[in-house]
């Protein structure tokens, strides 16, 4: 640890303990979910389960609530949804890595847990930070108990990358297979179109070695055709067992053009199929709600392939605001996700822990709407078919409505006045289609997130919501058969 070590961490914690009341003051504090102690959070980055515990850091900046990064923060649980914060294990306290700390991954070897990660570095002056003027260097630490860390090494840096790579080349997610160590890198090429405008393009780096500190290029992963001109957080992970077993690549590509019921978001996440074919063909977004991006997975020691995304998108403070702002802190991680590959898709499910909490059934009929105070809500609507479901979480004046018709389903923040609501912070409504009638929701609640399971989990909803205490309130409409639970 040298001085500029001692000094951030100091920064962080003097953040956290000056800032602890005006955060747990919060309405909006989470029961089940990763949130910043204080300040901002990003991406998931290092997940993994060591020592029979499991893991998380994330993308962390203590210091200013708008984000600008610092550190990677670090919490640890038992059961993947209480979580209990430690000290931040990453700060920027190098060259290589003056401009962040960027998000990465955890291998778990031999009793010693390795973090791979970028080091973002963007020199003073009048750059573009694409063709010039950032330095993008993976770096490896080494841990025997998952909080210290070893000195950092560089494993890969500028010169190691093809010649028609830009500067964007980040976020390592490293696994090891057939005796070998295997890196996937998110990567921006230079490339015009043919009328010669430039056009760069997203695609990944795979690198390989055989002792995790001297790597080479395996294979380049670009597509065929322009699929957006960065692709972040890649993952590369098999699903499915013996001749089942298929081979996965998950992406966020940034630069898509939006459709009406696909790609709403500013910025995608979405899986495609490596084997048979190309990924961009088969690529299917991870999540159609307002707030998911950059998610990374991660095998539990019982072989469950285990995904978190981070419940947020970058680049949409002007779109819409979070209100946990003003209590000095904003965004959170998505609950932990099981993934399955079954009749050829990927499906979803939340983590088997969740259903292990003393849920306490509720009666939602009655005609007056369910109250809910600052727990957990599970709303399980089943047999469908196709017919149509509403549920509505808040009031008609303030709330998010959740329709199920036939093969849709759409949220909407839309009000009574036709205006988005204000626990939407801004938010509009959001539409996925289906390819079979909806038959089932499933919608878990924790505080100022809800998390929508559609049809077993072959489509999944993440938003935020903003409900003030007073305001939780519940109504269900429709056809179906209802189940209604609630956990402290
Ligand atoms: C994705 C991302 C990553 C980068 C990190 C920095 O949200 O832009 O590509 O490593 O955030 O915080």
């Amino acid at each position: 640890m040298n001085e500029k070590t001692k000094e951030m961490m100091e920064k962080a914690r003097e953040q956290e303990q000056s800032m602890e009341g005006t955060v747990k003051s919060c309405p909006f504090r989470t029961r089940f979910h990763i949130m910043p102690p204080v300040g901002w959070i990003n991406d998931p980055n290092g997940l993994c389960q060591f020592q029979g515990i499991f893991h998380a850091y994330f993308q962390y900046s203590p210091l200013s609530v708008n984000g600008g990064g610092g550190f990677w923060g670090h919490c640890v649980s038992q059961d993947l949804l209480h979580w209990e914060y430690k000290e931040p294990v990453l700060t920027t306290d190098i060259p290589e890595d003056a401009g962040g700390v960027y998000s990465g991954s955890a291998l778990v070897e031999d009793g010693r847990l390795y973090l791979f990660y970028t080091g973002n570095v963007k020199l003073p002056g009048d750059y573009d930070y694409i063709d010039a003027g950032r330095i993008s260097t993976q770096i490896l630490v080494e841990s025997p108990d998952g909080q210290h860390m070893s000195q950092k090494e560089k494993v890969l840096e500028m010169k190691d990358y093809p010649a028609d790579i830009t500067q964007h080349v980040r976020d390592p997610k490293v696994w090891k297979e057939e005796g070998r160590y295997h890196m996937v890198l998110g990567a921006r090429r230079r490339a015009w179109k043919e009328d010669g405008e430039r056009r760069d393009e997203g695609g990944v780096l795979v690198y390989s070695s055989a002792d995790m500190h001297s790597w080479s290029l395996e294979r380049e992963i670009f597509p065929k055709q322009y699929f957006g001109y960065m692709w972040e957080c890649p993952d590369i992970f098999s699903l499915g067992e013996g001749e089942e077993e298929r081979k996965i690549l998950s992406f966020s590509p940034q630069g898509l053009a939006h459709e009406k019921e696909r790609f709403q978001n500013r910025y995608q996440s979405g899986w495609g199929f490596l084997s048979g074919g190309r990924p961009e063909e088969t690529f299917t977004e991870w999540d159609m709600g307002f707030d998911f991006y950059a998610p990374q997975t991660f095998q539990a020691e019982d072989g469950r392939r285990i995904l978190i995304g981070w419940a947020g998108v970058p680049d949409t403070q002007e779109e819409h605001a979070n209100l946990s702002v003003k209590n000095g802190w904003q965004h959170c991680l998505t609950l932990p996700r099981e993934l399955t590959l079954e009749r050829g898709r990927v499906i979803q499910r939340p983590v088997r822990e969740i259903f292990g909490l003393p849920w306490r059934k509720e009666d939602p009929s009655g005609g007056e709407p369910f109250r809910w105070s600052s727990r957990a809500v599970r709303l399980d609507i089943r047999d469908i078919s196709g017919g149509s479901a509403g549920v509505l979480l808040g009031t008609p004046g303030n709330g998010l409505a959740i329709q199920a018709d036939r093969d849709t389903v759409t949220l909407s923040y839309i009000n009574e006045e036709g205006e988005p609501s204000a626990c939407g912070g801004g938010r509009k409504a959001r539409t996925g289609r289906l390819e079979e009638p909806v038959d089932r929701l499933l919608i878990l609640v924790d505080s100022s997130i809800a998390e929508i399971f559609v049809n077993g989990g072959e489509m999944v909803f993440t938003t935020r919501l903003y409900l003030e205490k007073k305001e939780r309130e519940l109504k269900i409409e429709g056809s179906g058969s209802v189940t209604l639970e609630t956990v402290e």
